[in-house]
């Protein structure tokens, strides 16, 4: 019987482009949604942005303008994401939206009414200069126990104690510097230990079936923690100024992000549904009667680091709202992506830049299918490694499958005038089909990715040996062997169609040309196709090339003007672990000589020699045009511990934020570079420093008798926009 699935993956912050973290989890989902497809199964499938918050509020005043702005901007640069890499979103919409106003504020009355909400007074520091009530990570200060300078309200990065901001030594507003006062003000909170809730996600938790066993173990954790540990109340508003849903009844409280993100899944599909799509796709109901129908299966793929909020939270909301919400039936969590081991930064997505993949070329059906090789459905890491990809791609996709293809077709066209006729071993054929096609089904219906490419694969290494051990080179040069020829082309081009069949989910470009070009269907693969032996073949068609390890070289070069374009501009420097770039290395703009502007990252400022005769070196306008200079807004300045020339920048590029070290603490206050422009190198490669990673440089002009001096733009440039 058909199923119906309402499937989902985290919403992204609209506050940046994709990172590649992102990138693998909706190919994952992509891959699951496609399968279920294939079996005949009604599939729903949305996401959106996560569009509310104070980092978005404040990255969007630090561009003079709204957030509406700023997540518009950012939405117009995913679809180019999404098609690159064949993710089929059947819908994309915002958490900022008047379906999720809606949805979240009738959520909220329910919530009310079943005695799940209250008031109570909450302390906490506020920054009278900015007149707005500070987050942890807009505190810092001097750790309470180790003593280090510039640590956050939350936890000591030095010494890893975690503290109330309120321990903090001479704490500080990292948005405007000024010393934070204690101020009252009434939240609201949701009642996440009434016995009613702690019941209800004892049963939903521990459901079999539900969650993979590490994430029920979790959530069994936090659900039966005592003391410190016993499962608190959950805060749901915040004050204004704030970029969020209003509350009822509660004015210049807004709910706090993390309230009306994951409900913004049902915004998405009630906006879908609004436009006829769910229609389209086979659902004649409304929205309100998909979504409470006892049938209805609700799916959410996710990340590690979000278990807390929709093992607990989600699931609570949805049980006491009632009718038609319901709760989630699976919520199927991932790890996270390391390139060459190294682990990426959430925010920045350091490693590989999907858009830079694209933009070089590279076919996205091997990311989807490297992807696919390494997942299973436990909760581990994924490592990106460069060789091994190459080495996956190359001797999987075209050694064993797609070459089968070209070697059986040729001669079949050839000779036989594309008809195919596997003879008498035509079901014993079917059988063997039927079986591993049973096989796959099950591995991806349980999301082990990795062993259905190697069951598939597996099976390519059997259809190769069994072509290769009946040398139909052979056959073809005596005319009394024909049909034996022909029998093993048909067999081996039988064979193909199954793997095709079988990796139509992670290849469906591929999966789709197969079915059209190869085997003259008028539809997309179906997963009962797999058993069906091809009567005719047409001529072979060029499938895919080989990765060339140049690719890789390029996907890891410093990103320059490539990555860069499009709306969504991602981090022009990216870095680039466990793989010697073959490439030119991009000119990186060292201090010094010249007395004209140097880069003033980490040491390297005082290094400036401050000769008054321009350098005798001379670029060519492409060397020149390889810097990538670009306006940059300053967030955040502060002195660094132990550090006597640097101060540590946060730097605001419009659609990335960048770390820079920089040594004019001789000449600048921090408080007074809060807010202002100047221009930094945004394509030089990230370099470890004692204080932590500096992933730029400012620029800043000095000579003997002064500076440094750090360059600003004219009124009117705004962060992000390129320098030439
Ligand atoms: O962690 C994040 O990136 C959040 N934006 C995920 C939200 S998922 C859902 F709840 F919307
Ligand atoms: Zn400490």
């Amino acid at each position: 019987m058909a199923e119906k699935f309402f499937v989902t993956t985290a919403l992204p912050y609209a506050n940046g482009p994709f990172h590649i973290g992102h990138i693998m989890e909706y190919i994952q989902a992509d891959i699951w949604v496609r399968f279920q497809r294939m079996l005949g199964h009604q599939v729903h499938f949305v996401g959106a942005d996560d569009a509310h918050g104070a980092p978005i509020m404040l990255k969007a005043e630090a561009e003079r303008i709204t957030p509406q702005e700023l997540v518009a901007r950012i939405a117009a640069g995913r679809p180019k994401y999404l098609r690159g890499f064949h993710i089929g979103f059947d819908h994309w919409h915002s958490t900022d939206s008047p379906e999720n106003v809606a949805l979240s504020q009738d959520i909220y009355r329910r919530l009310k009414a079943a005695g799940l909400v209250y008031s109570k007074p909450v302390e906490q520091f506020y920054d009278p200069v900015k007149g707005m009530f500070l987050a942890d990570r807009y505190i810092k200060g001097e750790c309470p126990n180790c003593h280090s300078k510039d640590q956050y309200g939350d936890a000591c990065e030095v010494c890893s104690s975690v503290y109330a901001p309120t321990d903090l030594i001479e704490p500080y507003s990292v948005l405007t510097g000024a010393k934070p006062v204690l101020s009252t003000s009434d939240h609201l909170f949701f009642r996440l230990s009434d016995p009613r809730c702690v019941d209800f996600l004892n049963a939903w938790t521990g459901a079999p079936g539900r969650l993979q066993p590490q994430v029920a173990n979790k959530a069994r954790e936090w659900l039966s923690g005592k003391g410190e540990q016993a499962l608190g109340d959950w805060d749901i508003s915040r004050d204004a100024p704030y970029f969020g849903i209003p509350i009822p009844d509660a004015p210049g409280k807004y709910f706090y992000v993390w309230l009306d993100a994951p409900i913004g899944y049902l915004a998405s599909l009630q906006s879908y549904f609004a436009s006829g799509k769910a229609k389209e796709n086979g659902e004649p109901r409304s929205f309100e009667e998909f979504l409470g129908a006892p049938d209805t299966r609700q799916i959410h793929f996710i990340g590690k680091d979000i278990i807390y909020f929709h093992t607990l939270f989600w699931p609570a909301m949805l049980k006491f709202a009632g009718p038609p919400y319901k709760v989630p039936d699976n919520v199927y969590v991932h790890g996270f992506i390391t390139v060459s081991g190294e682990k990426m930064s959430k925010s920045r997505g350091t490693g590989i830049s999907p858009l830079r993949y694209l933009d070089i070329g590279m076919n996205p059906e091997w990311l989807r299918y490297y992807i696919a090789a390494k997942l299973n459905a436990n909760v581990e890491d994924l490592d990106f490694n460069p060789d091994d990809f190459i080495a996956r791609i190359n001797s999987d996709l075209i050694g064993k499958y797609v070459n089968i293809a070209s070697r059986a077709a040729n001669f079949i066209t050839r000779h036989f005038e594309g008809a195919l006729d596997c003879g008498a071993g035509t079901e014993a054929l079917r059988r063997q089909a039927a079986d591993l096609a049973q096989q796959v089904r099950e591995s991806y219906a349980a999301r082990e990715f990795g062993r259905a490419m190697r069951e598939i694969m597996a099976h390519a290494d059997r259809i190769n040996q069994d072509f290769d051990a009946r040398q139909p080179w052979v056959l073809a040069k005596d005319p009394a062997r024909r049909s034996e020829l022909q029998e093993i082309c048909s067999r081996t081009l039988y064979g193909f169609k199954l793997l095709s069949v079988l990796l139509t989910p992670v290849l469906p470009e591929v999966g789709g040309r197969v079915a059209r070009e190869l085997f003259g269907l008028d539809r997309p693969f179906r997963w009962p196709d797999a058993l069906e032996p091809p009567q005719r073949v047409n001529s072979y068609q060029h499938l895919m090339t080989r990765v060339d390890p140049k690719q890789l070289d390029a996907l890891f070069e410093t990103a320059g003007p490539v990555a860069a374009s499009g709306t969504a501009a991602t981090p022009a420097a990216e870095h680039a672990p466990g793989r010697a770039s073959s490439g030119a290395k991009p000119a990186a703009a060292k201090s010094g000589p010249g007395s004209s502007a140097s880069g003033a990252a980490g040491a390297a400022a005082g290094s400036a020699t401050g000769e008054s005769t321009a350098s005798a070196v001379t670029l060519s306008i492409d060397e020149f045009k390889r810097l990538d200079l670009r306006v940059a807004r300053i967030v955040a300045a502060e002195h660094v511990a132990g550090a006597d020339k640097l101060l540590k920048l946060t730097l605001d590029l419009g659609t990335a934020t960048r770390t820079v070290f920089a040594g004019i603490k001789s000449a600048y206050d921090p408080a007074a570079l809060t807010g202002r422009l100047t221009v930094m190198v945004a394509n030089l490669a990230p370099r470890k420093m004692k204080f932590g990673i500096s992933e730029g440089m400012v620029l800043a002009a000095s000579n003997e008798s002064g500076g440094p001096y750090l360059l600003s733009p004219d009124s009117g440039a705004t962060p992000g926009m390129r320098v030439s």
